[in-house]
């Protein structure tokens, strides 16, 4: 009978399929146990438990790829530091290596991600109730503490990537100083007041604050078992960390390296990003089998070499185009991210564009040439004039040595430094801390809300400088967060600290929904927290130019921004043509896909940045409903809007100069209009940016045009003051 052959063959198809599923899922799982038990950490696993049992605080240094960050909380959980529901948390400085770790240490466990191992990044939450060996930002942790001062659900903390000292880290360290201090003492928290701000669903407040004298009351009551403490770090400087916590004790683990062979250029090289090109086609044509890694700036400029690679190729014969390119970097949405980690096809060599992200936290397999520019864009801070900026500076020595390094994790390896071997003796020895060169607000905002109150006296583990604390808690002050006794202000200080954003745009949404814009502020804010939307090819500047035009409002950048937001929303949302079943849904989606991503590539458009945008806008929204601030739009009434980008960001304000060039308000510096603002080469008074960059002239961008008279009827206690 036909249909009993049909069924039969159907049945056969689904057994060979189901039994080559399960030889693959074998070998990979084979592959995995295998992968694992090579790892240098392997051998010591016995060692180290017991070195954990016997310390609460434990720093362990080991060569970057052996093996900690991915086994050392699965030996934990396997010696039972996970009983009575309790956690290992561990952090990352950075959101690319929570994912991508916690992704590979699901699979070794052969668990589901968001299982018993998962992530939480801010505006990403992938755990549960049965989590238990939590991958999270250094800065996630910290927010956690807001919640729960005790860290209650952890046994045990890994402080991982130490050497990186974020000033989220430096700032952890600290406070988990404090913590196991507090659980030893199990009930009087003294130095971490426990001014719980609510849980997710309630408001601070009045109500956080009662709710703190209960979770004091409940503490005295309540024993806590010790808090497990461990400091991993990848370069040798354990000293420093072990002196902080009082002469702990420090484990080195050996790496296997092999030799990299270092190459210098004869002379300096003009534009760093065409010499790594060049430099990647030498390689490709060149150089025996073995993947490339390249280390740029940030996600424009490896979005700029990827197109470039990509047009360079096409030049080339057809045998001699088997080049993928792989970006990395830490906004890239994160089903992306995982591509660095899978071979490249067959007969393909593999070139990794990465920020300094793949110097340490996250290890690539099948590296063997690196490309080393020699450039880093990194955090500056001048407490004199209040002003952060993203700059771009050289490396220093042991970020050189750790990039090199990368070369020789499987076998003997190449690494293009590219810059004369003169230069390198210049770079200083290790990167200066954060904490010592960015704004301090957003830290000291959480620290109040923590109940430190006298940052001064809080033990840093390196102080920054009382002149950059002075002008963050001025800042802080401005902003309206503080009170005259710099406490923090209530509601204002409380709403601000409960939001995952820079203090500044904080409030910019606190005052939105008094000036009815908060739909629009969501947005801005949104699009303020990825990286650049549109993107400006080389090549095709003027088309880019002419595209970017459609967008423009001639208010300013912050309008243009929710211009393309909401065009983008029209393209994957509009769907009242088509009635509302999950077929029509699947149809619509496929389509609107589609549509979205020619429409970014005819605007130039970055499709990665707009969806990102849109994740982040909805996780706020939910933030700001929690708080019970009102969302409606200005409609057209953009004057309104405007209005409230003054009265938010009247701290960065500049005033055009005779000359052409403008001052800021706040720090007397002279800036020029960024080329990539809509407002460059306007003739425009007086406007608000958000963001200055500095390379051979100080730009601002994402500036709106606003009237200087709303300065002082705004923001009075500044603008009188200045005055
Ligand atoms: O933390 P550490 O640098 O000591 O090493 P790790 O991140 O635990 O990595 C150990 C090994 O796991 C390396 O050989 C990586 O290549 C591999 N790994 C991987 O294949 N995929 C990931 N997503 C993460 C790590
Ligand atoms: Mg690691």
């Amino acid at each position: 009978m036909p249909s009993m052959a049909q069924n039969g063959r159907v049945t056969t198809d689904f057994k060979q399929s189901n039994q080559a599923h399960n030889s693959n899922a074998f070998a990979r799982r084979e592959e995995i146990r295998q992968q694992r038990e090579s790892l240098p950490i392997a051998s010591v696993k016995e060692r180290l438990i017991e070195e954990v049992k016997k310390h609460d605080v434990l720093i362990i240094v080991g060569e970057t790829g052996s093996g900690k960050t991915t086994q050392i909380p699965q030996f934990l959980f396997s010696a039972g530091f996970c009983r009575e529901g309790k956690s290992v948390g561990i952090t990352q400085p950075r959101r690319v290596a929570a994912v991508t770790v916690a992704k590979r240490v699901a699979e070794e466990c052969g668990v589901e991600l968001g299982q018993k191992v998962g992530y939480s990044i801010r505006f990403d939450d992938r755990t549960s109730g049965v989590t238990r060996i939590k991958y999270m930002t250094d800065g996630l942790l910290l927010r956690e503490a807001l919640l729960d001062p005790y860290l209650s659900r952890y046994s045990v903390v890994i402080v991982d990537e130490a050497h990186e000292r974020t000033v989220h880290t430096d700032v952890l360290l600290g406070l988990l100083k404090n913590v196991q201090k507090a659980r030893l003492k199990s009930g009087t928290l003294d130095v971490i007041a426990s001014k719980k701000n609510g849980t997710n669903g309630t408001l601070p407040g009045k109500e956080g604050i009662s709710q703190s004298a209960n979770v004091l009351k409940q503490s005295q009551d309540r024993k806590f078992p010790p808090l497990k403490l461990i400091i991993m770090s990848a370069s040798l400087d354990a000293r420093v960390f072990s002196e902080y916590f009082g002469g702990a004790r420090a484990v080195h683990i050996q790496g296997r390296q092999h030799p990299v062979d270092i190459l210098y250029t004869l002379y300096p090289e003009k534009d760093y990003v065409d010499a790594a090109l060049v430099t990647i086609f030498q390689i490709h044509l060149e150089e025996r089998h073995g993947d490339i890694l390249v280390f740029l700036t940030g996600q424009e400029e490896i979005e700029a070499v990827e197109r470039l690679v990509q047009e360079r190729l096409r030049q080339l014969p057809e045998s001699n185009r088997k080049l993928v390119t792989v970006p990395i970097f830490s906004s890239l949405p994160s089903e992306q991210q995982m591509r660095v980690f899978m071979p490249a096809p067959d007969g393909h060599r593999k070139v990794v564009l990465a920020t300094n992200i793949a110097e340490t936290s996250v290890t690539i397999p099948g590296i063997k040439f690196v490309i080393d520019p020699g450039f880093v864009k990194a955090r500056s801070y001048d407490p004199a004039k209040g002003m952060e900026s993203l700059i771009i500076i050289p490396t220093s020595k042991a970020q050189a040595l750790q990039r090199s390094g990368r070369a020789g994790r499987e076998g003997p390896g190449k690494c293009f430094r590219l810059y004369p071997e003169s230069e390198f003796e210049k770079l200083e020895d290790s990167t200066k801390p954060e904490i010592k060169r960015c704004n301090l607000a957003n830290v000291i905002l959480q620290l109040k809300a923590l109940g430190v109150d006298d940052i001064f006296g809080f033990d840093f583990i390196e102080k920054p400088s009382r002149a950059a604390i002075v002008k963050s808690l001025e800042h802080l002050f401005l902003l309206g967060a503080l009170t005259d006794d710099c406490k923090l202000s209530d509601p204002v200080g409380h709403q601000m600290a409960r939001l995952p954003l820079d203090p500044i745009y904080s409030k910019a949404l606190i005052l939105a929904s008094q000036f009815n814009c908060l739909e629009e502020m969501l947005i801005t804010v949104a699009m303020l927290s990825v990286d650049s939307v549109f993107y400006a090819p080389r090549e095709k500047l003027d088309e880019s130019r002419t595209a970017a035009k459609c967008f423009a409002s001639p208010d300013g950048d912050h309008i243009t921004l929710i211009n393309v937001y909401r065009a983008a929303e029209d393209l994957l949302e509009k769907r009242k043509w088509v009635p509302h079943t999950e077929r029509n849904e699947k149809i619509f989606k496929a389509k609107s896909e589609k549509i979205f991503k020619r429409w970014c590539k005819e605007n130039f458009i970055n499709g990665r940045s707009v969806r990102h945008a849109r994740d982040i806008h909805s996780q706020i929204r939910g933030h700001v409903e929690q708080m019970g601030l009102r969302i409606t739009s200005c409609g057209d009434d953009m004057l309104q809007f405007r209005r409230c980008l003054a009265a938010s960001f009247f701290i960065n304000a500049a005033l055009k100069q005779p000359e052409g060039n403008y001052r800021a308000f706040g720090t007397g510096q002279v800036v020029q209009i960024h080329p990539s603002s809509v407002l460059f080469q306007s003739k425009v008074e007086c406007v608000v940016f958000n963001e200055m960059v500095q390379t051979t002239n100080k730009y601002i961008r994402n500036v709106t045009r606003i009237e200087y008279m709303w300065l002082t009827e705004l923001a009075p206690h500044y603008y009188t003051m200045q005055s």
